[in-house]
């Protein structure tokens, strides 16, 4: 399923923002405050809507004042807007989704077409209509007025699992470094990556991902020979391990760089998510990270990225704008309080032979100045 369009529109510093053609893997950079981490919420706030409803979502999302976009203010605008395109095995799909009166009780407004045949309709506030193949149409009688209905099209395209899929990560290497205790949950990593231990400790039976993390890991980190996880005695939580060149007792994680539980959780989220539909959303890959170590993570992410799961991460670093390809690089800024984002691709005039980040930090992108 490749993303030929996503627009969003009243979320946040997203007055309405438009990007086309996105890569499989795509990195967001910009400045502080442009609006990168608001994308991704976007994105998540999207994915629980479709899952649980605009009632819960927004109020996961701290509620309609948090998240409406105070430039809509003034127009008394109050809802909010997602549209995706897509291209799935050569056919085109679109879909729509409007949230009216999401500061009283939500309204959906849906429509989903598939080959440019509507097969989910659904009127602001009204139940919602689905339509078969040989055109009868039927009512979904009773249907909550702030529930998605994409739900009932999943035997048709693969857009919900792809939608309720959608995971930002914001790493905290600090608590990824803590056992794991025993009720840590091993079906999911967390944003904020506390459970990677209890995870890895799941995944690593797979012999396969056992050979990836460790071919990764010594790859990032120079002298690493193997990580693994082992049972913490007394607690009955996980601890995860490492095995160095040249030293024989292996090191437990309160011991190893930041930088390096980091990278681990970035490889345990890629690898344990990029095999079903999805979106994985990975702020600032980059941090405590050596500059070679951001190229190969970057190769990692690129190579598990796939139309069926994207990887896009938010950036600030020099290292992870040079590793990206041209037409993967989005410039977020913003203007008059509103976030606006342009490929490079489209805008790398007059860069010539210049390294991407070279172009990026001397504005070479047409305005798309980082600070
Ligand atoms: N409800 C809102 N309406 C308009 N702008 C907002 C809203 N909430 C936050 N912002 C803007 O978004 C900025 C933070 O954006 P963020 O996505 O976190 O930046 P970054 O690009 O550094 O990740 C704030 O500085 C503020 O200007
Ligand atoms: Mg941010």
């Amino acid at each position: 399923m490749n993303i030929d369009h996503i627009e969003i529109a009243g979320f946040k510093s997203l007055a309405r923002l438009k990007l086309e053609q996105l890569k499989p893997y795509s990195v967001f950079a910009g400045p502080n405050g442009s609006g990168k981490s608001n994308l991704m919420d976007a994105l998540a706030f999207v994915s629980t809507v479709i899952e649980l409803g605009a009632v819960k979502a927004i109020r996961k999302f701290r509620g309609f004042s948090q998240i409406h976009c105070y430039k809509l203010r003034k127009n008394n605008t109050r809802t909010f807007e997602f549209d995706i395109h897509a291209t799935m095995n050569g056919q085109k799909l679109t879909y729509g989704l409007k949230i009216h009166e999401m500061d009283t009780s939500p309204l959906l407004e849906e429509k989903l077409t598939v080959a440019g045949k509507p097969v989910l309709i659904r009127k602001k506030g009204e139940v919602p209509t689905l339509i078969k193949e040989d055109g009868t149409q039927s009512l979904v009688e009773g249907f909550p007025s702030d529930v998605s209905a994409l739900m009932f099209t999943q035997g048709l395209v693969p857009l919900y699992h792809y939608l309720t899929n959608v995971q930002v990560f914001r790493f905290d290497p600090m608590g990824a470094k803590e056992p794991d205790g025993s009720s840590a949950d091993a079906t999911e990593l967390d944003s904020h990556g506390h459970n990677v231990a209890t995870m890895l400790a799941s995944l690593e039976k797979e012999a396969e991902f056992r050979a990836q993390v460790t071919d990764w890991m010594t790859l990032l980190v120079p002298g690493m020979e193997q990580v693994h996880t082992a049972p913490e005695r007394l607690s009955g939580g996980t601890v995860i391990k490492f095995k160095e060149l040249g030293i024989k007792p292996h090191f437990p994680a309160n011991l190893i760089s930041d930088g390096t539980i980091y990278a681990l959780c970035i490889m345990t989220a890629v690898l344990s998510r990029s095999s079903g539909y999805g979106i994985t959303l990975i702020e600032e890959p980059e941090r405590g990270i050596h500059p070679k170590g951001i190229e190969a993570l970057a190769d990692l992410m690129r190579d598990k990225a796939s139309p069926e799961h994207p990887v896009f991460v938010t950036t600030h670093s020099e290292s992870l704008v040079r590793a990206s390809r041209i037409d993967e690089l989005w410039l977020v800024n913003k203007l008059d309080g509103k976030t606006v984002a342009k490929n490079a691709a489209t805008h790398s005039a007059g860069i010539g032979q210049l390294n991407l980040d070279t172009a990026w930090l001397m504005n070479l992108f047409d305005g798309g100045l980082p600070w």
